[in-house]
């Protein structure tokens, strides 16, 4: 049976500035897709938050870029923006909605999309990641690690199913280009291009004999909206087991947590924490950059669990290290290598403060 599971999400506006979605926003989501669900629109759904960013996990048979699954989504974040956000003055209400109208698809529009349609195998594990305050190219450390590094998954060795390796499609968002690099032959290329995450992105992983693996979002709002519009925290879709990474393959990247763009005011190098959905909501320095990992079986499109993985002992290690990087980088303040570079900075405050020098310089 072909299932699409469309992941699709935006900050809409949350409770305490920047820190978390508020209850009311969940439950009126909820109810919406609920609804759908009524209607037979969707087979299933779940509603998450990744601290301030609104989750909505859908399955249902429409394809992928589907204009009723993408208006249904838009409908949810407006319906959201104007009931619950704007009333109770949440902050930044509506922040993802670039645009006024919807146009068929949210892609270009603001809000994230991950999407993938795949025939269910007779077991279908899957695992939707979902960060807060760091930008796409946050997964590309990740995904190389699940899918091309033997280290981290024993599979690639050992399992003849993995062996043949994998495909990685490369989005150059600025260029609006794909590249599709397959490992191991080309994986020295392929870390030429996505050790720059703030432009090559890691959209699609195929296995070598064309199984869709994994599906990450790419959008990034700053270049849609040409000023800043906040971080466009990502989301992923990663299919495990039975010749794919482990489950517990796709969740080692996370254990030795990397320092990734995005944390205070979208302008910081921060170390990405791996965390509970408990612990889902930003706060030290807006941060640091966290990450959620739920784990669903498909069971003919409907989601069971989610088992939601970083909850676990065994991350509490990584969570320490986490804070551990934190604390070291935060001591630099705003002296690189703490702060992103001039043409990725988020705030125009540099910039401006550079132009009113200039005639000042001699
Ligand atoms: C980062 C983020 C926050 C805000 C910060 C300042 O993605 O959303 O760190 O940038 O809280 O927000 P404003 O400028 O709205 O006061
Ligand atoms: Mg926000
Ligand atoms: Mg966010």
């Amino acid at each position: 049976m072909k299932v699409t599971i469309s992941v699709i999400k935006a900050d809409v506006g949350s409770l305490a500035g920047h820190h978390i979605v508020y209850q009311e926003q969940i439950d009126l989501a909820k109810k919406i897709l609920q609804e759908a669900k009524d209607e037979g629109l969707l087979i299933d759904y779940y509603v998450f938050n990744a601290g301030d960013d609104l989750e909505l996990v859908m399955t249902h048979t429409r394809g992928e870029a589907d204009p009723k699954i993408h208006g249904l989504a838009w409908n949810v974040f407006k319906e959201v923006t104007e009931k619950v956000s704007r009333p109770r003055k949440l902050y930044a209400a509506g922040q993802d909605l670039l645009s006024e109208a919807f146009s068929g698809n949210v892609k270009g529009m603001g809000p994230g999309v991950a999407e993938m349609e795949i025939e269910e195998r007779r077991s279908e594990p899957i695992i939707v990641f979902a960060a807060d305050k760091t930008e796409p190219g946050a997964w590309n450390l990740p995904l190389y690690r699940m899918f091309a590094d033997p280290w981290n998954t024993a599979g690639l060795v050992i399992d003849p199913s993995l062996h043949q390796g994998f495909v990685f499609r490369v989005m150059d968002v600025v260029e609006g280009k794909v590249i599709d690099l397959k490992t191991p032959e080309e994986a020295y290329d392929l870390l030429a291009l996505i050790g720059t995450t703030g432009r090559y992105i890691v959209e699609r992983v195929y296995r070598a004999d064309g199984l869709l693996a994994a599906v990450a979002s790419v959008t990034r709002l700053s270049l849609i909206a040409g000023r800043y519009v906040g971080k466009d925290d990502p989301v992923c879709i990663v299919r495990c087991q039975h010749g794919l990474p482990a489950v517990g393959e796709a969740l080692a990247p996370f254990f030795t947590p990397h320092f990734v763009a995005g944390w205070m005011r979208g302008s910081h190098y921060g170390p990405l924490m791996p965390v509970g959905l408990k612990d889902s909501r930003c706060s030290f320095f807006d941060g640091p950059p966290r990450v959620v990992a739920l784990g669903f079986q498909l069971a003919e499109g409907r989601l069971i669990g989610p088992a939601d993985l970083f909850e676990d002992v065994a991350f509490d290690h990584s969570r320490r290290v986490a804070l551990q990087m934190a604390e070291l980088i935060r001591r630099n303040g705003p002296i690189a290598p703490a702060i992103l570079g001039p043409e990725e900075l988020e705030y125009t405050g540099i910039k401006e403060t550079l132009q009113r020098l200039a005639s000042r310089f001699r």
